[in-house]
């Protein structure tokens, strides 16, 4: 299906760029991943902070100079006023200016691909999602652990009621590799992540919490009601958070817990979740991530293999290879380019797009995100008292 979305269109989408430097985290990761269907065309960028990174990032790309800019705000102002000028913004940039950039491509008619955590704070993000519904614009938002198959197939089959009646749903985002689990000697050197004045001390919640909290609900559908935090700093001389247990209650007595950690040590990357209902359960973890386990009360467990046939058309599309091809994170990253090049197209080409954006993590995911960060906090300073979403 992807491959029909140039034909509609008659060219590429104009992609331009705010942060993902050569001098960053995530910047590569989203270049494989719009690269790889071939519906995007980068064109235009202010790729750093540090505007020699930012030059010598876009030269590398291979973007026009002009084309490449010192301030986003003058990139959003000039890309507007041309006739060629980018269809879709993609903002890598640390979070605590997300909102900023985001409003200043949305206020100038184009686009948003936007990196999670969405905002610094809830106001920020209800300012933010007011501005994307005046707009009319599209915004993405990269949750883009929602883009691997066997997640997909996990949500169909929730949503199928195959596991029953829900219980519990269980998410871990516990990560202990070195770059985490030890704080470095000399402070000068901490990455934002780890630094309280960047994004609080509860960093953690938005850097690895907010993709975990994403998942229960795209897979369930249900956003819970109340939670309970409590939050350590367990690695020495940090400064900020490095683990957290949450408990959730949702309606009808269905109850949740999320881990979100730097320093579960050796755990290699530490995406994975259990859901349960009284009928069946199923289990997925990022590490083996083409598998997801199926275990119905009375049958011999499953094992569901992303490729296969037999799954959903929105399934089926998010594999591109045959079950046996290893497709992991760098394909899963680029499922979400590619929903959002279908959704972007269908906008542009008059066929209408919010049934597509109902596949892909959107602004009201974002603000959720926040929520649950803004209640963690407040819990966490009661000693887990538990607080309303
Ligand atoms: N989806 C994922 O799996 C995933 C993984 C890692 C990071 N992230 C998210 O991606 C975002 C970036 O994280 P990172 O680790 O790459 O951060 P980083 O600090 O390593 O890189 C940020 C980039 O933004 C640039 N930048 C900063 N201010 C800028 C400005 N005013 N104008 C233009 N460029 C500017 C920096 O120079 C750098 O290139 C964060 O929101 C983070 O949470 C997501």
């Amino acid at each position: 299906m992807y491959s029909t979305i140039l034909t509609k269109l008659g060219r590429r989408l104009r992609l331009g760029m705010v942060g993902g430097g050569f001098d960053s985290v995530i910047g590569e990761t989203h270049r494989i991943a719009y690269q790889t269907d071939g519906c995007y065309e980068l064109v235009a960028g202010a790729f750093s902070i540090d505007q020699e990174i930012s030059r010598a990032t876009g030269a590398g790309l291979l973007v026009s100079p002009d084309r490449i800019y010192d301030d986003y705000r003058d990139m959003a102002r000039r890309e507007a006023a041309r006739t060629d000028g980018i269809d879709v913004v993609v903002i890598a940039t640390p979070p605590q200016i997300h909102k900023d950039v985001a409003m200043a491509f949305l206020n100038a008619g184009i686009d948003v691909i936007c990196e999670k955590p969405l905002t610094k704070t809830v106001a920020e993000a209800e300012e933010l999602a007011a501005c994307v519904a005046s707009s009319g614009r599209l915004f993405v938002l990269t949750h883009c652990y929602s883009g691997f198959p066997m997640v997909r197939h996990a949500r169909d089959l929730v949503r199928s009621g195959a596991l029953g009646r829900l219980r519990m749903i269980e998410v871990e985002f516990a990560g202990g590799a070195p770059g985490v689990s030890v704080e470095v000697e000399d402070p000068a050197q901490r990455h934002w992540r780890f630094r309280a004045a960047s994004m609080g001390k509860e960093a953690v919640l938005g850097e690895v919490g907010s993709h975990a909290y994403h998942l229960m609900s795209y897979i369930t559908g249900m956003l819970p009601q109340r939670l309970s935090a409590r939050m350590q700093t367990l690695a020495a001389r940090r400064e900020v958070y490095d683990n957290a247990y949450l408990d959730f209650d949702y309606k009808e007595g269905v109850v949740g817990r999320l881990w979100a950690s730097y320093v579960a040590t050796g755990s290699q990357h530490g995406l994975s979740f259990r859901i349960y209902g009284d009928q069946a359960s199923i289990e997925w973890r990022e590490e083996n991530a083409e598998y997801l386990h199926f275990r119905p009360l009375q049958t011999p467990e499953m094992i569901l293999r992303s490729g296969q046939d037999g799954t959903s058309d929105f399934v089926a599309r998010s594999s591109r290879f045959r079950p046996g091809h290893p497709e992991g994170y760098p394909l899963a990253f680029a499922n979400i380019y590619a929903e959002a090049a279908l959704a972007l197209v269908a906008a542009r080409t008059g066929t209408g797009s919010s049934d597509l954006m109902g596949n892909l993590p959107t602004i009201a995911d974002g603000v959720a995100g926040m929520r649950m960060i803004a209640a963690a906090t407040a819990s966490n300073q009661k000693d887990g008292d538990w607080q309303p979403l």
